[in-house]
């Protein structure tokens, strides 16, 4: 950490497997994290594993980053209870794939509430705190298959796209005060959510990555505090790939 206040840093979907890395990796590098959640018993059973791994448990705040109540109500209770978020990693996401001939509104809506509602939601309620004190990092964790396309997932590409349409006009609205905003946009990492797309078609996607393999969540994480870090101040508006060389542009 490069000064003096310990600064605070919020990862959404903080349970999952990218999650996971960057809460680690963020307390490593000496913020005072919090990780967001939704379900209590994923919770509890990630606390578990975190400590019979002898890993530090961050503070863990619940909230729905769909449902705007529910992530005010969150940011509310931070505020008054830990302080105001100096980074925001907004890495919840769902994928609800399906060919678009067979998809359905619901499948469509929970994807855009929870990967693109959810970007607003927690960034327009630290926002003004971060313009307050001329200081914040703003991370959105979008995706390869937001900027090149991938069949069966027009829901999920769209709300990824849309991510870094946010990132660039957010960046340019803050720039003066200290805040950066930037996506990183991962290709296919090693996470459940990758492991859960049926193998014939893992199989032909890996194929297709130059390096030959999927990713690891660390190489995430470590992308995330750096763009997190204090020096990484000229940086805005940006959009890391992390892919393996599998989409070049
Ligand atoms: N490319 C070209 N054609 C494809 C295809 C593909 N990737 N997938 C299916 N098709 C074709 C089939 O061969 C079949 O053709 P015929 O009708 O001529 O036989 C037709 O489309 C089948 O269409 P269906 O609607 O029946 O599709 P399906 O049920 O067989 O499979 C799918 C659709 C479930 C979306 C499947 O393609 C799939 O799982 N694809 C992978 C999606 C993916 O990569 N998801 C990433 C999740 S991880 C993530 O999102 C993290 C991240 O950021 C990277």
């Amino acid at each position: 950490m490069d000064n003096q206040k310990q600064k605070i840093a919020l990862v959404t979907g903080a349970t999952g497997g990218l999650g996971t890395f960057m809460v680690e990796r963020l307390m490593a590098d000496g913020f005072k994290v919090i990780g967001n959640y939704r379900s209590e018993s994923k919770k509890e059973a990630w606390i578990k594993k975190l400590k019979e791994e002898g890993h530090p448990v961050p503070l863990m705040y619940k909230a729905d980053v769909s449902d705007y109540a529910s992530v005010e109500a969150m940011m509310n209770k931070i505020r008054e209870e830990v302080g105001t978020v100096d980074v925001l990693v907004n890495n919840a996401g769902i994928t609800r794939d399906g060919s678009f001939k067979k998809m359905s509104f619901e499948d469509w809506d929970a994807v855009m509430r929870a990967n693109l509602y959810s970007v607003f939601n927690c960034s327009r309620t630290v926002i003004n705190d971060m313009l307050e004190n001329g200081y914040g990092r703003i991370i959105n964790i979008s995706s390869v298959n937001g900027q090149r396309g991938q069949f069966g997932q027009a829901n999920y590409s769209a709300a990824k796209a849309g991510m870094h349409g946010f990132t660039k006009t957010l960046a340019m609205e803050v720039a003066k005060k200290g805040i950066t905003v930037n996506t990183i946009s991962p290709g296919y990492i090693a996470t459940d959510m990758v492991m859960a797309v049926p193998q014939e078609w893992r199989d032909k996607i890996v194929a297709n990555i130059p390096m030959g393999r999927l990713g690891g969540m660390e190489e995430v994480a470590h992308l995330v505090c750096f763009l997190a870090s204090e020096k990484a101040s000229f940086i805005t508006g940006a959009n890391y790939a992390i892919n393996g060389g599998q989409h070049v542009y």
